[in-house]
């Protein structure tokens, strides 16, 4: 591909500038914008008009911590409260094990413990955080957000904060979110927090969904810098409302508030089609892990790790089976945490980062599915 192409550049010019941001690496991307030098006074007053912004910085993780409740639930304490038994368990999803806040516990603390983790990780003080984004779907309250509590506990008081819903895929929207902000040179720090306590809207009546929640928080310290071969490398989102009803919390909103009827008919628990969200979950994951691969044009080979969200042990075996990816280069702790919903991929990144997993210069793909329905995925270079 010829960047100087007159032509080709009429021809992306058409389209919108993520779009082109994901096509091409970030060498290319500067290589376009000192193309321009090149072209016609009037072809470059038409590009400026529309690009005022050229994203000339990567985003870097620079350091990464996670927090976990210290209560351990194992599927034989499980056995003793419902119909069902370890073998079941471990069979259908792999999990063996998974953490569980106590009733005083919030949201928040998991992620406060998360972030002054990953803030020391990355040497970073809590003044210096331009942006504080918090996924979940089980924050402290409706509002005020759990990213303004957290921006509060911190003490990063320049920091802006927001929460953001997407389901299990919350932390890859909200590690590409944070992106948009730094590669267009607004903010050069950044906290992306992935946080869950699924337990607190759990029934646990229910052997269908009880087994396969649980509680804990991962968090990110994202960074700006000029060197194009690290950091973000190549993004993709989705979401297809269509399926929002088979995995959703019915009350608790402005379509159902809160009362004595919601409470007797448990509308304010988790309820979740297994079966249909399985097959979704496969095929999304595979495509996202595809798109990331022709973006970037790398190979299979060319991947280090893929950190997949850990929602079931057959959902990853069976996404490696349809990329022909090895088993040995996808990261897998569901058996020590089950699935932590938003908080899934950062505290397996983590986890991966701390034990070796991953070395400087490796090319890593996170990618998740979840409520919404909503998927997508990072490749990232450490
Ligand atoms: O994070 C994103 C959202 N969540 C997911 O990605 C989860 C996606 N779905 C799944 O992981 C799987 O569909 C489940 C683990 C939820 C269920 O596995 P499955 O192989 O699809 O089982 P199933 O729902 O088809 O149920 C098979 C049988 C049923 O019994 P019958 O009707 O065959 O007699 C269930 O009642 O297994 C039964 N069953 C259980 N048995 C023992 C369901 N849950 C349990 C249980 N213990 N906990």
């Amino acid at each position: 591909m010829n960047i100087i192409d007159k032509n080709y550049f009429v021809k992306i010019n058409q389209q919108t500038f993520i779009d082109y941001g994901q096509i091409l690496s970030k060498v290319n991307i500067v290589n376009f914008y000192n193309s321009l030098n090149h072209l016609s006074s009037e072809e470059t007053k038409k590009h400026s008009d529309e690009f005022k912004t050229p994203p000339v910085y990567s985003t870097v993780i620079t350091g990464t911590g996670s927090a976990v409740p210290e209560h351990i639930l194992t599927n034989e304490d499980l056995e003793k409260i419902l119909d069902t038994s370890d073998q079941w368990i471990t069979e259908r999803t792999g999990m063996k094990e998974r953490r569980i806040a106590k009733p005083e516990e919030a949201a928040s603390d998991f992620a406060f413990c998360a972030a002054q983790n990953a803030l020391a990780d990355a040497n970073v003080k809590p003044e210096e955080i331009d942006l504080i984004i918090v996924a979940t779907v089980t924050g402290d309250m409706p509002f005020p957000s759990t990213a303004c509590i957290l921006q509060h506990r911190l003490g990063a008081t320049k920091a802006a904060a927001m929460d953001l819903s997407a389901g299990c895929s919350g932390f890859i929207y909200a590690l590409v979110t944070a992106h948009q902000f730094i590669s267009t040179g607004t903010y050069k720090t950044i906290l992306v927090v992935g946080v869950e306590v699924l337990s607190k809207i759990t029934d646990w009546t229910d052997r269908s969904t009880a087994v396969l929640l649980a509680d804990g928080a991962g968090a990110a310290v994202l960074r700006a810098t000029p060197d194009p071969d690290r950091g973000i490398i190549a993004t993709y989102l989705a979401a297809d409302g269509s399926h929002g009803k088979d995995l959703y919390m019915p009350a608790g909103g402005s379509a159902i508030p809160a009362s004595i009827e919601s409470v007797q008919k448990r509308l304010h628990y988790l309820k979740m089609n297994g079966s249909a969200i399985f097959k979704v979950a496969v095929r999304s994951m595979s495509d996202v892990v595809k798109r990331l691969m022709e973006r970037a044009r790398i190979a299979t080979e060319d991947i280090a790790l893929i950190i997949p969200h850990q929602a079931n042990l057959r959902i990853i075996e069976a996404m490696a089976k349809m990329l022909n990816f090895p088993m040995s280069r996808i990261f897998v702790n569901i058996q020590k945490y089950a699935n932590t919903s938003s908080a899934s991929t950062i505290i397996a990144l983590d986890e991966a980062r701390r034990s070796g997993r991953i070395r400087v210069n490796d090319l890593v793909i996170m990618v998740a599915f979840g409520a919404g329905l909503t998927w997508g995925g990072v490749l990232l270079r450490f």
